[in-house]
């Protein structure tokens, strides 16, 4: 067995494209001590730099003196605290829903929600860039998957109006792409919906708390809560916590209860870490400079990579990729990034498409100017082939 094994691993090493884990031994932040260095962080999905905030550190320390640690079970049989209940009433409140159901992580709301809603009756229209999570919630539910060119409402049409003879027709779409940093077509997609019966699923992971006047993400920015009915989001980007949501009706919800086998056959949450999601989503709602922030921080550090003549491609949110085109390129630049105290991790096949690998720059609204001045000066100096 260990032969094969390695047989494998040296597959994915000639590709250029074997991974491995880093050590971080400090808190999540604008700056991070990465394998014993102190470096500047551009990688992280801590949009809103609430991670470390105190605010979110004294909610969970007062939920562990009150409530332990460990949640004991799944939420269906003595897991279900206290915590987890308000936050699922606050979240539904926020994105002006009938309920909100509280998974433990993004990729396990996905999986869940798309196996508990569609089976081998069905088909779900998927972009061909949609998370991981969503592909493979696609795959377990047996459904037919017909994946559409990115963002691509015409062919999106042609294949829906080709769709006849299933029980069910369901579009799924990232709202913020997580690789590209680019938004889907919210509008269209609610017309098309509306106009071929499908239903319409989104995911928020890289918009909630970062889009809309009080962060409630794209769907909320283009005033299409009615239109949406399954809201997806995790509370592990933005929100600087963990775990994830679904908003919408109050049927949905049940039936997730009562067939989301992610949210059935797992351990719920602590109640900790919901409790420093409830501190989050007041924060995001209190302080809206952070947005503003953000938005600021992304837009120039895009600008000036886009100045240096890097493809940044469609992103217009803090996700800005720098691609490269090979996995060897990708993981050379990273390489000299860091030689530079700037690290920003190199995004390789599968991830993303054969052919364009990348740097996945991520700005925080906690990023100072100088920081940004930094990261775009060590991107010059590899540029130039200047020494670190
Ligand atoms: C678009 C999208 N959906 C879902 C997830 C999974 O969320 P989580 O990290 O909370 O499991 C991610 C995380 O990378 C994501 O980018």
């Amino acid at each position: 067995m260990r032969s094969a094994l390695r047989q494998e691993l040296d597959k994915i090493k000639t590709g250029g494209l074997y991974r491995s884990l880093r050590e971080v031994s400090s808190p999540q932040g604008r700056e991070i001590v990465l394998d014993g260095n102190r470096v500047l962080n551009f990688c992280s999905n801590d949009y809103l730099g609430l991670s470390a905030d105190p605010r979110l550190l004294a909610a969970a320390q007062q939920s562990l003196a009150q409530r332990g640690f460990g949640s004991g079970s799944a939420r269906l049989v003595c897991g279900n605290s206290d915590e987890q209940v308000l936050l699922e009433k606050e979240l539904a409140r926020f994105k002006k829903t009938e309920a909100a159901l509280v998974f433990s992580s993004g990729y396990m709301a996905n999986v869940g929600i798309l196996s508990a809603l569609c089976g081998r009756e069905d088909v779900i229209f998927s972009d061909k860039l949609n998370h991981a999570s969503i592909v493979d919630g696609c795959v377990l539910s047996r459904a037919e998957l017909w994946r559409y060119p990115h963002r691509d409402i015409i062919a999106l049409e042609g294949l829906l109006a080709k769709a006849s003879g299933f029980r069910r027709k369901l579009i799924v779409t990232d709202t913020v792409f997580s690789m590209d940093g680019d938004i889907a077509p919210l509008k269209d997609l609610v017309r098309l919906a509306k106009e071929y019966d499908a239903w319409l699923m989104v995911d928020e992971a890289h918009a909630f708390g970062i889009f809309g006047p009080t962060g409630g993400g794209r769907v909320e920015e283009e005033g299409l809560g009615q239109d949406v009915p399954i809201q997806m989001g995790t509370l592990s980007k933005a929100a600087g916590s963990y775990g994830a949501y679904v908003a919408g009706s109050e049927e949905l919800i049940d039936l997730l209860i009562n067939t989301a086998r992610s949210f059935i056959f797992t351990t719920a949450l602590p109640p900790a870490v919901a409790a420093a999601s409830r501190t989050a989503l007041r924060i995001i709602q209190e302080e809206p400079e952070r947005r503003e922030r953000l938005r600021r921080n992304a837009d120039r550090l895009r600008r000036e990579l886009q100045r240096l003549g890097f493809d940044t491609l469609e992103s217009v949110s803090p996700i800005i990729p720098v691609v490269v085109g090979e996995a060897e390129a990708a993981v050379d630049l990273s390489r000299r990034l860091l030689e530079r105290g700037i690290f920003v991790s190199a995004v390789r096949p599968p991830t993303v498409p054969q052919g364009s690998a990348r740097l996945r720059v991520t700005v925080t609204a906690a990023h100072t100017e100088d920081d940004i001045t930094r990261c775009v000066e060590a991107f010059a100096g590899v540029l130039n082939g200047r020494k670190a």
